[in-house]
């Protein structure tokens, strides 16, 4: 097209792109060109914040590496990775939510009962549940990579003090679906502020707490796999999570346990809890691959 103008120029992209193009990559490249350029339209953006954005993804390439995923961190802060979860979600199964920047893949296998807690201090916390299909029956071999940050708010790959593997581990449950272990009671933390993500937030005035929650992704054959986190009732940030990732059902409740009602049998702390406890049932519910 020669004469461009603000008026046809969407369509002039739409033209451009080609014949054989895959037919998913036109729409979503199509649909994403038409809201770009309505924005554009809409705010009249000038070209002072226009290079003010692009400073800011160049900022994300460069302090994002293996470890920092500050592209995920910005799609996490402006609401984008929720809704992806929330139109990909089937009805029925426990709800997704995001899988954050501090997951870290290779993590050991962890025997039912296990204690992730170890030498740190605090009350331990028994998480327990069962991973069910939609008609409530348990799925045998699914597996539940488990993740959270130490007491002090800093998830392993963040803190030199750490064990790579602190805090991480991956069960595999039996026939009656059971997964079971101890830790202690998340914390809430606040994201990494340093980079672009940290200065869209000051920018707005916004917060960077995310409300204390466990992180798990549950795999199992013929199943669609669950990215999700599971948060406490009581936490003071559960209203205004940075990253829009609280959902009613993925809040659970925290039981004071009395002193002396540890069950005696099936975990590393058997016999070595004196004081009273925590405990959380939380069941997981996937769907089928083909629902
Ligand atoms: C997290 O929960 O690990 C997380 C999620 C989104 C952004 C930063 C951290
Ligand atoms: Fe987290």
């Amino acid at each position: 097209m020669r004469n461009v103008t603000k008026d046809n120029i969407t369509d002039a992209f739409l033209g451009y792109i080609g014949k054989d193009t895959d037919p998913r990559l036109r729409e979503v490249l199509a649909a994403l060109a038409r809201h770009l350029h309505a924005f554009v339209k809409e705010v009249d953006l000038t070209h002072a914040e226009w290079e003010k954005g692009i400073e800011m993804l160049e900022w994300a390439g460069e302090i994002s590496d293996k470890e920092r995923h500050e592209m995920v961190l910005l799609s996490d802060l402006l609401g984008v990775s929720s809704l992806v979860d929330m139109v990909n979600t089937v009805p029925g199964g426990t709800s997704s939510s995001v899988l954050g920047p501090f997951h870290i893949s290779g993590a050991p296998p962890i025997p039912l009962g296990f204690d992730m807690k170890r030498h740190y201090p605090g009350k331990v916390l028994l998480a327990q549940g069962v991973v069910r299909d939609i008609e409530g029956v348990p799925i045998q071999d699914a597996t539940i990579d488990i993740w959270q940050t130490a007491p002090n708010g800093l998830y392993s790959s963040q803190d030199p003090e750490q064990d790579t593997y602190s805090f991480h581990g991956i069960q595999t449950v039996g026939a009656d679906g059971r997964y079971a272990f101890t830790t202690i009671k998340p914390v809430s933390y606040e994201v990494p502020t340093d980079g672009p993500g940290g200065a869209l937030l000051y920018a707005t005035k916004r917060h960077a707490w995310r409300p204390s929650h466990l992180h798990f992704i549950v795999k199992a054959e013929g199943y669609r796999t669950l990215v999700s986190e599971i948060f406490a009732a009581d936490d003071p940030y559960l209203d205004q999570d940075a990253v829009f990732g609280v959902r009613e059902d993925l809040v659970m409740h925290y039981q004071d346990m009395p002193a002396g009602t540890f069950p005696n049998q099936g975990f590393d702390l058997s016999g070595k809890v004196e004081g009273s406890w925590l405990k959380v049932d939380f069941d997981l519910t996937l769907v089928r691959e083909d629902d």
